[in-house]
């Protein structure tokens, strides 16, 4: 294929919904002889038939297959479907989450440039921030998530991109992107935001002026917990053709099963997602009526600081939350958790399956949060009935009540 718009540029008719473009989105079956998902296409070399195709094949890198590194038909449809979800010009697939926000951190800034960053990201995106980014020269300077407007003030002629994470991660912090892109927009500085928790089914960055929109496809792109992958969706052609060379310079490459795990796991998206959301408003009423609970970190929860931001901006929200308990000390944290029969302790959501795990964000702040950095116990709701979910945690407070009761 030699044409102007990237392979994976979007072809779902405009007037489809969300739920029609997640179940039909990619490559159709007449294209793939009658298969109705895009078949596995596993490769390292690639063979050309001429001495010329072989001496030009390095033009086909955001368009064609030219070596399996860069993707194979596999990569490029999963790339398509997502670029249909996040109505973006195209979609760079890589080998994680983590993966897409490092090079995406990496493609648009070298040293002497300054990079402003949301104090709600993910660990570990911090941590590649200081480990690997500033030892190349870059500077980077983080801001509070209720910034706004006055992201303006942090602004320098330096300032190459900022990064934010929506809601943040532990501590469920709502950004006002609208609010950062146009000021970004008007200084001529990129902006990216990691839309994990969200989707593209619940949240479109690209429709609120961002230039970049990340998934981890390891979580509810996925659903099933058993594969790793990552997404970097760009607004124009121009910023995708500088994501997948810097995605093939890093030598990043997306396994084309896991490309095809992701791609069915998205005709599923949206049925997944509205029982994740149904049994987390459930579980979220539940918690609020528990004495001991202080607070709960949902944007779809009426008292969530963040609430008015995603009725405004969000169409939906998803089964991850943050439940914060008077007073938990270790050894109620390890009776609550310890116990438990249907949540699982595990850090990787998003999956069908049910987790809960403790979590502590003080210690990865910039700007100390108050309460809302303490102590919390954070919620994946799964796919099972949530009675029996209800009863689980029942049993966990029943468990922490005893043990204040003996002490
Ligand atoms: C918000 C967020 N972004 C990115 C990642 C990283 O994704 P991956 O595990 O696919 O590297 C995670 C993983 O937990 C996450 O929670």
């Amino acid at each position: 294929m030699r044409n102007d718009a990237p392979a994976n540029a979007a072809k779902c008719p405009a007037g489809w919904q969300e739920a029609t473009r997640a179940v039909h989105g990619g490559p159709k079956p007449s294209s793939q002889s009658g298969v109705i998902n895009p078949p596995v296409y596993r490769a390292s070399t690639i063979v050309y038939e001429t001495v010329d195709a072989y001496m030009d094949r390095h033009k086909g890198l955001y368009d064609d297959v030219i070596y399996g590194l860069y993707g194979t038909k596999t990569t490029f449809a999963l790339a398509e479907a997502i670029t249909e979800l996040e109505q973006a010009a195209a979609t760079v697939i890589t080998s994680s989450g983590t993966s897409a926000i490092a090079l995406t951190l990496s493609a648009f800034v070298s040293a002497g440039d300054h990079l402003l960053v949301a104090d709600c990201i993910y660990g570990p995106t911090r941590k590649f921030l200081s480990d690997v980014l500033s030892g190349f020269g870059v500077e980077i300077e983080y801001f509070k998530p209720d910034i706004g407007g006055d992201i303006a003030t942090l602004c320098r002629a330096n300032t190459k991109l900022i990064y934010m994470e929506t809601p943040g991660s532990q501590t469920f912090d709502l950004i006002d992107i609208p609010a950062v892109t146009k000021v970004a927009r008007d200084k001529g500085i990129l902006t990216a935001v990691d839309n994990t928790w969200a989707t593209p089914l619940y949240f479109k960055p690209l429709h609120h002026g961002v230039d970049i929109s990340i998934a981890s496809a390891t979580k509810y792109l996925s659903g099933h917990s058993d594969c790793l992958l990552g997404a970097m969706s760009a607004a124009t052609d121009e910023i995708y053709r500088q994501l997948k060379d810097v995605a093939a310079r890093w030598g990043n490459c997306a396994s084309p099963d896991d490309c095809y795990l992701v791609q069915r796991g998205l005709r599923t998206l949206d049925a997944r997602l509205e029982r994740h959301q149904r049994t987390a408003r459930v579980l979220v009423d539940w918690f609020a009526e528990q004495p001991e609970v202080t607070a709960i970190r949902y944007p779809a929860f009426v008292q969530d600081p963040g609430h008015a931001i995603w009725k405004r901006d969000f169409s939906g929200a998803t089964g991850l939350f943050g439940v914060q308990l008077d007073g938990l000390n270790e050894a109620e944290t390890r009776v609550f958790f310890d116990g438990l029969s249907i949540f699982q302790l595990g850090s990787s959501w998003g999956g069908f399956e049910s987790l809960a795990v403790p979590a502590w964000p003080a210690p990865v702040r910039a700007f100390p949060n108050g309460e809302r950095d303490g102590a919390l116990i954070r919620i994946h709701a799964g796919l099972e009935a949530p009675g029996d979910l209800i009863a689980d945690l029942d049993a966990a407070f029943g468990r922490v009540r005893s043990l204040r009761r003996s002490s």
